[in-house]
């Protein structure tokens, strides 16, 4: 018997299957298309808070007819250890090898949300804790935000570029650092670059000298990009990188270079407060508009001027988290998708 379906992030997919994806959740949002997963279950087991990524896929799953049991670490329900041969004198009450079974007796996917602990790059870049239910799940198992992606974010964004740029091919993405009071993980910027680059955008990622995105994620971007005439950069030049950007996505994440020594790196990041992206940046662009995943530190990361401005997309982004949501569960639980708007029924994919 082949191992369930996983989406821990891009990689897991191939590009044309993630580009069918986006053309999907295009469709539903257009209307063009309906689909149904009437009468399944998907249970999302949060060990952080969200507010966009519980409540976009509870909302899809309510409007394809299937129900979310969503469970909250902590505060309803266990805390889970992931890791194998540990003594649970701990936290955690209830371990992953039963957890993860046991939920896929109740329900046909598993979405996970695990921050990573920011303690060590090298095991966290391997998803430990979503990887671990993956592994002990007899259902597909979802990412809902790891440590090192959030392909759910990375889908909604890619499905703004589209929305915004028609065929982004060639054009400047600029992915540029910023401020914030906390070391955050590296999981969104990495599934921004690997959107742009599905979409084979010229992708530039801006930040200052040691808060470099991950080598091996920025390779198999740049190779994913190159596929489809694109390319992935790094510069320590915001000013050069926002010129001719036509998309501009402004976020905070902790220096790798320091990872886990977040005293050390917290008087560097101290020193580029002048990071915070400001609308007279985005005039050096080519008429660009401005992503970001929420929630967002106003006038920390961006100014309210940029927030509040007609070149803020934010709010559409955060939209196209409920269609990208629900065109990944119909692909993920092969539900019925039906073009045209015709009634769903639980058939199989025509598309
Ligand atoms: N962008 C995002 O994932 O938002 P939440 O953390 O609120 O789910």
């Amino acid at each position: 018997m082949s191992a369930p379906e996983r989406f821990l992030g891009f990689p897991d997919w191939a590009p044309e299957r993630l580009l069918d994806l986006l053309a999907l959740a295009a469709d539903l949002k257009a209307g063009r298309a309906t689909g149904s997963l009437r009468g399944k279950v998907v249970a999302l087991y949060f060990q952080n808070p969200s507010l966009r990524t519980r409540a976009s896929l509870e909302s899809a799953l309510f409007r394809l007819g299937a129900h979310p049991v969503a469970l909250n670490a902590g505060a309803g329900t266990w805390d889970v250890e992931h890791r194998d041969g540990v003594v649970m004198e701990g936290l955690a009450q209830e371990h992953v090898r039963e957890g993860a079974p046991v939920l896929a007796r109740y329900a046909d996917a598993i979405g996970v949300r695990a921050f990573p602990r920011l303690a060590n790059w090298e095991e966290e870049r391997e998803e430990p804790v979503l990887s671990a239910f993956a592994r002990h799940a007899t259902c597909p198992v979802f990412s809902m935000e790891g440590a090192a992606r959030h392909p759910l974010q990375g889908l909604a964004d890619a499905l703004t570029l589209q929305e915004r740029l028609g065929d982004p091919r060639g054009q400047r993405f600029v992915l540029t650092w910023a401020p914030h009071p906390k070391p955050l993980p590296m999981s969104v910027p990495n599934s921004a670059v690997e959107a742009a680059a599905l979409l084979g955008m010229e992708v530039v990622v801006a930040r200052p000298e040691g808060f470099g995105l991950d080598p091996q994620v920025l390779g198999w971007s740049d190779a994913l990009a190159r596929a489809r005439g694109g390319s992935v950069r790094e510069t320590t030049d915001r000013v050069e990188a926002l010129g001719g950007a036509r998309a501009v996505y402004a976020k905070s994440w902790g220096g790798l270079s320091w990872y886990g020594d977040w005293d050390r790196e917290a008087l560097v990041r101290k020193e580029h407060r002048d990071w915070t992206l400001r609308a007279a940046d985005l005039e050096r662009g080519r008429d660009p508009f401005f992503l970001h995943c929420l929630p967002v530190r106003r006038n920390v990361v961006v100014e309210d001027a940029v927030l509040d401005g007609p070149r803020s997309a934010v709010v559409d982004e955060a939209e196209n988290r409920l269609w990208t949501a629900m065109a990944l569960l119909l692909r993920l639980l092969r539900g019925g998708v039906h073009r045209d708007a015709q009634p769903p029924h639980e058939g199989p994919l025509l598309a």
